[in-house]
């Protein structure tokens, strides 16, 4: 049984069980007492040989930056090296892609962990497994990389922080929270994070507080409505304020300027105003709130006014010191000094599931059983792909043929296509493919070019086999793949060679694996 976190990735909090995120916790508070009551806390320090911490930060940061070259200094000695890597100096600046970068760091020490903050989304996510492949062929131990804020997409390190903190708060109790998050949710990375983080308490109720133009996005509410949570919505704090059931804790985030567009932008006052605390709130406020931040702060327009410093509802100061401890905790892990009294095996998804199933073959049944006049003659030997984007509108139909055909190569060989109409009235279209017989392997990626299609193999004028493909649990490996968020590092205009690839949710929506992006089924495909 696996009890070390070496070599594990968290590039989503998701990445860290709910019994791992509760283990490290407790690991963080023994340390604090620990340290506080001047007791030896050698136990938290990594002792693994010739290991090289990383702190690779691509996008500007003060806490999460400052906070782990502290932390990471708390484990340096003769067994740790600690470098802060100079990436506005580093070959960056000569196009190397990050793949090829942090190989390159990982040959230097026998055990690496990479704290990594850039403004694209995914970006740990591809280094696991490209970095990891990397080790695997040089005979190197797999490398840790901990995601310390990408892009819109989510802050991991953050979110251990604040569920902390709110733990502190709640004397270690997590069976219920009441929570307020208010600014800007729809760019801030850290209210992303709690979609899952927050998972940790038993019973969650989240209130959000933002206007339309920066309010949470939907799938992030759903998927906390998924989660169990109960969610509630404002526009404004003022209109939260109006009515009775007022959380006792409040997370307040920074409108960000530096990701928002042109029209947003426009109505920056209107939408500052909404989840600026003002004075006059303070006496509508319930016994014993505590206000949350994670930092910075705008200068001139704070979503926490300075005047509430002195309050004892400040709880943003200790939060940030939190982040220290936090990640001292979170090395001592990955760096291999504290081990669980549970299993770490990571649990890999599971993607079994049957989406090409058999169909019963009517006795008899033809080659191609369409109307002589009209379709074609029925084929003696070969395959008929069947119902192609049935009850879709013959253009999209005719589409979905040349999808299929363009994808499976099927351009240069015997075949005719056609659309016909069904007894219902619905349009249908086929693909006819004389002495070609489809393999396992292509009908699974038909099944990801076009589901609910029928494929019928015939020999010697019968269908001998004949199966109904549906949508497959995962769609990845064709170059014609694109998630739409230009912010990902699988979008090809960032050029790092790297091919998109999607689950499918509960909603049947695919949600791509770097960034979380959800789409559509037609919405994966650039053809
Ligand atoms: N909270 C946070 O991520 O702050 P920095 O951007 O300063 O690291």
């Amino acid at each position: 049984m696996k009890r070390d976190f070496l070599g594990r990735t968290l590039a989503v909090i998701r990445d860290l069980s709910i019994e791992e995120q509760l283990f490290l916790y407790r690991k963080t508070r023994e340390l604090k007492q620990k340290w506080y009551n001047n007791e030896d806390v050698s136990e938290f320090k990594i002792k693994k040989r010739n290991v090289g911490i990383y702190i690779v930060f691509v996008e500007p940061s003060t806490r999460t930056r400052e906070s782990f070259i502290n932390a990471a200094k708390f484990h340096s000695g003769e067994n740790v090296k600690v470098n802060v890597f100079d990436s506005e100096h580093s070959s960056f600046n000569k196009q190397e892609s990050y793949v090829d970068t942090f190989c390159m760091l990982t040959g230097y020490s026998d055990y690496s962990i990479f704290v990594v903050r850039t403004k694209l989304e995914g970006v740990c996510r591809l280094l696991e497994r490209k970095v990891g492949e990397y080790a695997i062929r040089n005979g190197l131990e797999v490398p840790s990389f901990i995601n310390a804020g990408d892009g819109k997409h989510e802050h991991p390190t953050q979110e251990l922080l604040d569920e902390y903190t709110f733990l502190e708060k709640n004397n270690f109790d997590n069976s219920f929270i009441h929570i307020a998050l208010v600014g800007d949710l729809l760019h801030g990375r850290t209210v992303h994070s709690k979609v899952d983080g927050l998972r940790i308490f038993k019973n969650v109720r989240v209130d959000l507080i933002a206007p339309r133009e920066i309010a949470m996005p939907d799938h992030y509410v759903e998927k906390m409505v998924r989660n169990g949570f109960e969610v509630r919505t404002f526009e404004s704090i003022e209109q939260y304020l109006k009515q009775p059931d007022v959380a006792k804790i409040w997370y307040f985030t920074r409108l960000q300027l530096e990701r928002m567009g042109e029209d947003i932008l426009e109505k920056e006052h209107i939408l500052r105003e909404a989840v600026t605390f003002k004075r006059e709130f303070l006496d509508r406020l319930p016994e014993g709130v505590k206000f949350y931040h994670p930092l910075p702060r705008h200068k001139l327009y704070p979503t926490i006014p300075t005047f509430l410093d002195p309050l004892p509802l400040n709880g943003w100061e200790e939060q940030a010191r939190n982040g220290y401890w936090v990640r001292i905790v979170l090395l001592s892990m990955f760096g291999g000094a504290l081990e669980a009294p549970f299993d770490t095996t990571k649990r890999e998804p599971s993607y079994e599931e049957d989406f090409i199933v058999p169909a019963p073959i009517t006795h008899g049944e033809k080659g191609v059983q369409k109307d002589g006049k009209r379709g074609i003659k029925p084929i003696e030997n070969g395959t008929v792909i069947d119902h192609v984007a049935k009850g879709k509108t013959p253009e999209e139909i005719y589409s979905t043929i040349v999808k299929i055909r363009k994808i499976l190569h099927l351009y240069d060989v015997d075949s005719a296509d056609g659309i016909f109409r069904s007894s219902d009235g619905s349009y249908k279209g086929y693909i006819s493919l004389p002495n070609r017989y489809l393999t396992k392997g292509e009908i699974k990626k038909l099944a990801a070019i076009s589901p609910n299609t029928t494929v019928n193999i015939i020999k010697d004028s019968r269908v001998v086999e004949k199966y109904r493909i549906k949508l497959p649990p995962t769609i990845y490996g064709f170059k014609e793949l694109r998630c739409k968020n230009e912010n990902c590092i699988t979008n090809p205009v960032h050029g790092e060679d790297v091919k998109p690839s999607f689950v499918r949710n509960e909603k049947g929506l695919f949600v791509c694996e770097y960034c979380d992006t959800p789409h559509t089924f037609e919405e994966i495909w650039s053809i």
